[in-house]
């Protein structure tokens, strides 16, 4: 059979063409929710009596057994009919005979295709949503389970003050949580019909917008048919949260490599998420941080991609737009890749919390504290920082910590130094202090666990209640 388009051309059209333009190879990842719109549209159309009901039924019925096949794997799918919308079209017309070529009627490839990838991607969102909430699950364990491990937190990677490892744990459940935010959010923009468009200025025939955007769940239409069929706001929106979560994993990743290093000697990742060296026997590699934060890149990559895409694109659909798919899709796969190993990686790792005292003992993490010890005896905190520099210079210099001085080593820079000094240098000490809503201190971090894993509880509750409104 010659092209669904063919009546207009007297010839054939040029083989690399016909490949240049197709993009079956990578939109059939769309096959199930192509058809899925398009029955919702059939039935709008004998609802309306745009088709009669014997037709409706037939189609309907012939969009059964291609999606049977379709889940099979047992269409071939070709080139020459060149994306997945008129695929599936031949398949069914191949299936009912020329009732099929009913079904377009009312329609465009340009509002089908962006029905399509509002499908598509309202299912990844939920699942993307429930991965985080996975991995947030596995962090907070983590913290649990470490809620009186101290290891000096650093800033400009050098040690500034003690912390527990609870709290660095809890600083990325925080940030899963704005990703989590951020993609329901995103949810609200990606559920919206843009079917009933058609090409760009709405169609002649009576349909039932609203009616095809209950079938399809959907919880709004678009406004302006020339914008619906236009927009891919809600992929450049999805790639950028994307690029947030995978920067989001690259940190942790690098945290992560960087303590499995044996100048850290940190943590442990699980021999299962670790691979060796083909000629040096000794290495176990953190190849999986590495490669998620190397994959980062490519992330950033596919939304400067689609930025570049539609800028100046005029209204409405141009055929830069097919260019929106592949980046989505690598995308998508990338991040579950990613979240999919990140989340029993850190379940796993093993947290060497000796390593990370004795380092905590061996550091001067406690020297705010003295600081703030002598403005409590009424010191200016300025001039307080002036003589522990200079108590820090002389342990250097003496190649001590500031818990080895004397009494009186301390007294020789300020008389206003008493015995209680050493109970505030504990490091146990340093990190309760801290006891301000957010900050490193116990009770602050248990608080911060209850108030994550009653936000993790709402999370799965909206995943389950997604799960049933994208399906
Ligand atoms: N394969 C096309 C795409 O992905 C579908 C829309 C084609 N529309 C058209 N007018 N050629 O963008």
């Amino acid at each position: 059979m010659s092209k669904l388009w063919g009546g207009r051309f007297t010839k054939k059209t040029d083989q690399l063409v016909e490949e240049y333009t197709a993009s079956i190879m990578f939109d059939k990842e769309l096959a199930e929710e192509d058809i899925e719109g398009s029955l919702a549209h059939v039935t709008m159309l004998g609802k309306q009596g745009i088709l009669p009901v014997e037709d409706v039924e037939t189609i309907k019925a012939g969009l059964q057994r291609v999606l049977e096949r379709v889940k099979a794997g047992d269409i071939e799918f070709t080139i020459g009919d060149e994306d997945i919308h008129m695929n599936i079209e031949k398949a069914l017309i191949d299936d009912v005979g020329s009732v099929g070529g009913k079904l377009h009627t009312g329609r465009s490839r340009n509002d089908q295709v962006a029905t399509d990838m509002h499908l598509w991607l309202r299912k990844r969102v939920v699942e993307f949503v429930d991965m985080l909430y996975k991995l947030q699950s596995a962090l907070i364990e983590q913290a649990k389970a470490n809620a009186d491990t101290i290891l000096p937190g650093y800033t400009h990677l050098q040690r500034a003050q003690p912390i527990l490892f609870a709290h660095h744990m809890m600083a990325y459940v925080s940030m899963f949580g704005r990703d989590i935010e951020r993609l329901q959010d995103s949810y609200k923009r990606i559920n919206v019909l843009p079917l009933g468009a058609g090409a760009l200025a709405g169609t002649t025939f009576p349909i039932d917008r609203h009616f095809v955007a209950s079938q399809l769940k959907f919880d709004r239409v678009y406004e302006n048919s020339l914008d619906a069929v236009s927009d891919r706001d809600f992929i450049l929106e999805f790639l950028s949260h994307a690029s947030i979560i995978m920067m989001h994993l690259s940190r942790l990743s690098e945290e992560l490599i960087m303590w499995s290093s044996t100048e850290f000697n940190f943590v442990e990742l699980d021999d299962a998420f670790c691979t060796g060296s083909s000629i040096m026997p000794q290495k176990k590699n953190p190849d999986v941080p590495e490669l998620v934060r190397g994959k980062t890149g490519r992330v950033y990559g596919n939304l400067m991609g689609l930025f570049t895409v539609l800028k100046s694109l005029p209204l409405a659909y141009n055929k830069d737009m097919q260019e929106d798919k592949e980046g989505m899709f690598d995308t998508v796969k990338t991040m579950q890749g990613a979240l999919q190993l990140f989340a029993p990686m850190v379940a796993t790792m093993k947290v060497n919390k000796d390593r990370m005292r004795q380092a905590v003992n061996q550091d001067f993490s406690n020297a705010t504290d003295i600081a703030d010890f002598l403005v409590g005896k009424g010191m200016p905190f300025r001039q307080a920082h002036e003589v522990i520099g200079k108590t820090v210079l002389y342990c250097i210099q003496q190649n001590k910590y500031l818990l080895d001085l004397t009494l009186d080593e301390f007294k020789q820079f300020s008389e206003l130094f008493d015995d209680r000094i050493y109970d505030v240098l504990q490091p146990e000490q340093v990190v309760n202090a801290r006891n301000v809503y957010g900050g490193t201190a116990k009770p602050q971090v248990l608080e911060a666990i209850a108030r994550a894993e009653s936000a993790a509880e709402a999370t799965a509750a909206w995943v389950i209640e997604y799960t049933e409104r994208s399906n």
